[in-house]
């Protein structure tokens, strides 16, 4: 580790940060989601639900979900991303969207579907995780669903806490950042997206329930 690494210590982008990451760069990421996804759904989740997508971006998977027959609420807490998303959206589609941090005060309504794709895998830090999924426990009603994509590591080495790219998650440290909270009904690893190259790396598709109890917060 470097001085300047050793300085800043490693955490995820503000939205501030967020909002500068969209006006500076294409969202490489963004993309509608890998088949796996809809599978899960029709499996788990089948539409018409209520599901809110948490992290949205620029409301490609809410957009794909409000054409598989779901009630959606998107929110971002990047203002930058969710204008963006409003712009790409068809006035009649079921998509309702909000500028809203999941880990913060005023986050939206509870929801039976709850869904990340990409956003808990911006988290680098154990600590970091666990406010993410204590942010969708808050979201998530009683025996509620999340359904989660992000990036996962196949080996621990290969588990870099990355700043500016995806932090890839092992098993043991999901489940650690998840189970106060969720228990995993359903796990598997495929790619995150299609695109050759640039977002065909392997990705922790889990399927986990809401507890009526919290176990260990
Ligand atoms: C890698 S992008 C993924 C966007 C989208 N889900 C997709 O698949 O294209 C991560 C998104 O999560 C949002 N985000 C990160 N932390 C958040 C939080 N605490 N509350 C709400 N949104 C958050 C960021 O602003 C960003 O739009």
């Amino acid at each position: 580790m470097d001085d300047a690494q050793a300085m800043s210590p490693v955490r995820s982008l503000t939205a501030r940060e967020w909002d500068h990451t969209y006006a500076s760069l294409p969202a490489h990421w963004d993309e509608e989601p890998h088949p796996v996804l809809g599978e899960l759904l029709a499996a788990y989740a089948p539409p018409p639900q209520r599901v809110l997508e948490v992290g949205c971006g620029l409301g490609t998977t809410a957009r794909w979900l409000a054409d598989q027959a779901y009630t959606v609420t998107a929110c971002d807490f990047s203002a930058r991303a969710v204008a963006e998303a409003r712009r790409r959206t068809a006035p009649k589609t079921a998509v309702r969207y909000e500028v809203a941090d999941i880990t913060g005060p005023g986050r939206p309504d509870v929801f039976p579907v709850v869904l990340d794709r990409g956003v808990l895998h911006t988290c680098p830090t154990d600590r970091e995780r666990r406010a993410f999924a204590a942010g969708m426990a808050r979201v998530c009603g009683p025996g509620g669903l999340w359904l989660h994509v992000g990036a996962a590591a196949l080996a621990p080495e290969s588990a870099l806490d990355q700043t500016n790219g995806p932090s890839w998650t092992t098993e043991e440290t999901f489940l650690r950042a998840v189970s106060p909270w969720f228990t995993v009904v359903h796990q598997r690893i495929a790619d995150f997206g299609r695109r050759a190259g640039i977002t065909d790396w392997p990705a922790r598709y889990a399927v986990l329930r809401r507890q009526s109890v919290v176990t260990d917060e």
